[in-house]
Parts: structure tokens; C-alpha cells; sequence
């Protein structure tokens, strides 16, 4: 619907929600408490960028700024941290709901050599390598074709074995499932499929935790709440986590939703614009910057609260994310700069071509963005690809 090549967007009618039991808040108090329990565990900073909304023509802007996450560049943790104590609890016959780290630290000390396996694009392999070797505990990550240098090195530094195969994403998720199979190991990966379904639930209930930090703060500093949220989206864990999370809290102050993915691992997108209920694949290298993002196969739990309470869907260029990495480095008037990677600031580089190309003014219709609204988004991940970071916010415009 745009006569912008860069970005496309489809906004599906409107579904009949079912609310996702599992992200009710009163379900996740434990998550939370086990969070807090964790070593390092700090409220990541919440910025407002007023600056911005001024020149973008919006009343404001929120950005959850993730890089500041357990030391580990990225948001992923929150996630590995409780399907690891949810897989330890159920070794070890205990609730998981009443559990906190240091307890489950010592009773970990008894089960003797726990291995758990996944597949990554470079972050979440990071939280588990964390999340395994804070509980003692044995991490094995593979990894798909090309995946960069330095984001294998950042989860070796955390103790874990590391294999770069020469797979695509799913495909690496492939041989992951497989080795833990062979091996006895435990998979962690963070999305479902037939008969892979409780850990990949607890992972989205661990980023949930991201999502409530937003609401206290907000609530603590008096600010109004966001009218729209823009989510990025690989498998749509992160995504469906946080508007899960939000439709259960908010019910219909819920913000507005628009999911962005790489228009070369558009899978949701493509889900939203068949509109029959299931969600599509994409294949091939998935090749983009976003590295978080470039998954093909949506989580089909995730899928389904995207589709019931998502707005719209929106797939972009790499230049997009590049916008939004330069703003967020860059910021105008007295806000704050913040270091933003690729799969974190396309959300933030979407609004921006939002303000700046006529003809993207559907899609602001569309959504009802204007003077009044205020926007968060999830900067999910610092410069965990430090050469690209610096060439695209230091380099020349490409
Ligand atoms: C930085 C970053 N943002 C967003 C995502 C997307 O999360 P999901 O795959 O759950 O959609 C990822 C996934 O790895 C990521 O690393």
C-alpha cells in the first residue's frame, strides 16, 4: 500500500482476540520475583526522546533501551533465564513459581552435568550461555552461516561450545533439536514447533519482564501511556510477548501495534497478508543486517497473538534499521543518544521515514499517527555487531 519500495505494509481486518492465559499478569508474577533475583538484575533505562517526537510531528516518544540488559548487550536473557529454571525445576521436582536464583543455584549444584543446547543469531545464545554458566551448568550454541565474528565471540566469552554451521537460521534450529536429542541435552530454542512447545512458552513469558519495567516506569514518572507500539519480530517472541503482555494488562488502552520485520525474513508479514489464519514461511539465506531478525519460520504461538491483536504489519528495507541506528546515535535537541543495533532500531528508523516520505501517509493514516500520539519502542539490543555498527553510524550513507 505504499509507493515506497523500501517499506510495504498490510493491515489485516480486525480478529476476535483470544487472550493468551499464559501472559496474564497475575501469571507472571513469579517470572518477575525470579528476575529480580537474579546477580546484576537492574531495570533497564526507560529514555523519553521529546526532541524527536517534536520534529517527527508526534506528541512522544519512548524508547526501552535493552543494551543496558545483565551486562549482555541484548534483552534475550530474560527469556533463557526462566525456560533454564523452568527445565532445572522439573528435573528437580520443585514449583517452579516459588523459585528464585540463589535456591535454585544450590539445588542445581546436585543434579550433577546439565548440557542445554540452542540455535542463535547471535543473542539469545549469549542469555543462555549466561543463564547455563550462572547455575553451573554446560552451553552448546550453533550458529547459521555468516554469523558475525564478534557475535560468536561474545557467547564463547560466556563459557559456551559454539559451531557455525552452514544453515540458514531454522536450519540451525534443525541441528540444534537434533544434537539434544542424540546427546540427552536440553533445548532451549526460542520458538515452538510440533511437540517443542513449555520452553518455548517460557521464554516469552521471560521477555514479559521487559514489558512491565515499561509500565512502573511510566507509572513512577507520571508520563501518559504509548497510543502506538512498534515491535520488531524474527520467530515474533519478543513481539507477542509484549503485546500479549499489554492486551492483557491494558485491555483497550492497549497501544496500537505494528509489527517490522526485514523485508528478506518477512514471514509474519507474509502471514498477514495471506489473511487465512496461518502463518507462511520464508526461505532461502534470509539475508539482512537485522541478524536477530532474519528467522523464516514464525513461533506459531507467537503468530496467533500477532495476528489477533496487531495492527499492522510492516516489512522494511536494511536502510530502515540504518535510519534508526543513525537517530538513536545521533538524537536532536537534548535527548539522550543511545547506542541501538541493527534488530533494535528499526522501529524507531520506521517512524522516521514515517515523518519524513509522503508517500508513506497511508500508513500513518492508517494507523492514526499524529499529533497526538506517543510511541514506544524496544531497542532490544546494543552494538552487538560492533564493525557494522560503526560502519553504519560512522560510515558513509549507503
Ligand atoms: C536484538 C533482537 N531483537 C529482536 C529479536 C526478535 O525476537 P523474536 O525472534 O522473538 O521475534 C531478536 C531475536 O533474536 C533480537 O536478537
Amino acid at each position: 500500500m505504499t509507493d515506497d519500495p523500501s517499506i510495504k505494509a498490510v493491515f489485516p481486518p480486525k480478529k476476535i482476540p483470544a487472550f493468551p492465559a499464559a501472559l496474564k499478569r497475575e501469571n507472571l508474577q513469579p517470572v518477575f520475583r525470579f528476575h529480580q533475583s537474579l546477580p546484576g538484575y537492574q531495570a533497564t533505562p526507560l529514555h523519553c526522546l521529546p526532541a524527536l517526537a517534536r520534529h517527527l510531528g508526534i506528541r512522544n516518544i519512548y524508547v526501552k533501551d535493552e543494551s543496558r540488559r545483565f551486562g549482555l548487550n541484548a534483552f534475550k536473557a530474560l527469556g533463557a533465564t526462566w525456560a533454564v529454571a523452568g527445565i532445572l525445576c522439573a528435573k528437580l521436582g520443585r514449583p517452579l513459581a516459588d523459585t528464585d536464583f540463589p535456591a535454585l543455584k544450590q539445588a542445581a549444584s546436585h543434579v550433577g552435568d546439565m548440557v542445554f543446547v540452542t540455535a542463535t543469531d547471535g543473542n539469545h545464545g549469549r542469555g543462555l550461555a549466561w543463564a547455563a554458566a550462572q547455575l553451573g551448568c554446560r552451553a552448546v550454541v550453533y550458529m547459521p552461516a555468516g554469523s558475525a565474528a564478534s557475535r560468536v565471540r561474545a557467547i564463547e566469552k560466556e563459557g559456551a561450545r559454539v559451531w557455525v554451521t552452514d544453515r540458514n537460521y531454522d536450519g540451525a534450529v534443525r541441528l540444534a533439536a537434533a544434537a539434544a536429542r542424540e546427546n540427552g541435552w536440553h533445548l532451549v530454542q526460542d520458538t515452538a514447533f510440533e511437540g517443542y512447545e513449555q520452553v518455548p512458552d517460557w521464554i516469552l513469558q521471560g521477555y514479559t519482564t521487559m514489558a512491565r519495567e515499561v509500565l512502573e516506569q511510566l507509572g513512577d514518572r507520571e508520563l501518559a501511556l504509548p497510543t502506538h507500539l512498534f515491535l520488531q519480530a524474527g520467530v515474533g517472541s519478543m513481539a507477542a510477548s509484549v503485546l500479549g503482555y499489554y492486551a492483557n494488562a491494558l485491555g483497550e488502552a492497549c497501544p496500537r501495534t505494528v509489527i517490522v520485520e526485514p523485508d528478506q525474513a518477512d514471514c509474519m508479514y507474509r502471514s498477514a497478508l495471506a489473511d487465512d489464519g496461518t502463518p507462511r514461511k520464508v526461505g532461502g539465506e534470509l539475508k539482512t543486517m537485522m541478524a536477530g531478525l532474519a528467522c523464516g519460520e514464525p513461533n506459531p504461538f507467537a503468530w496467533r497473538i500477532l495476528r489477533d491483536f496487531a495492527a499492522g504489519f510492516v516489512s522494511c528495507a536494511d536502510e530502515v534499521a540504518a535510519v534508526g541506528m543513525r537517530q538513536l546515535a545521533r538524537p536532536v535537541g537534548g535527548d539522550p543518544a543511545i547506542v541501538s543495533g541493527e534488530s533494535g532500531a528499526v522501529g524507531l528508523g520506521l517512524a522516521c521515514r514515517l515523518a519524513a516520505d509522503g508517500a508513506l501517509a497511508g500508513i500513518k493514516a492508517q494507523i492514526q499517527l499524529d499529533a497526538s500520539s506517543v510511541l514506544l519502542c524496544f531497542s532490544t539490543e546494543g552494538d552487538t555487531d560492533p564493525d557494522n555498527y560503526r560502519a553504519v553510524v560512522h560510515g558513509p550513507p549507503r
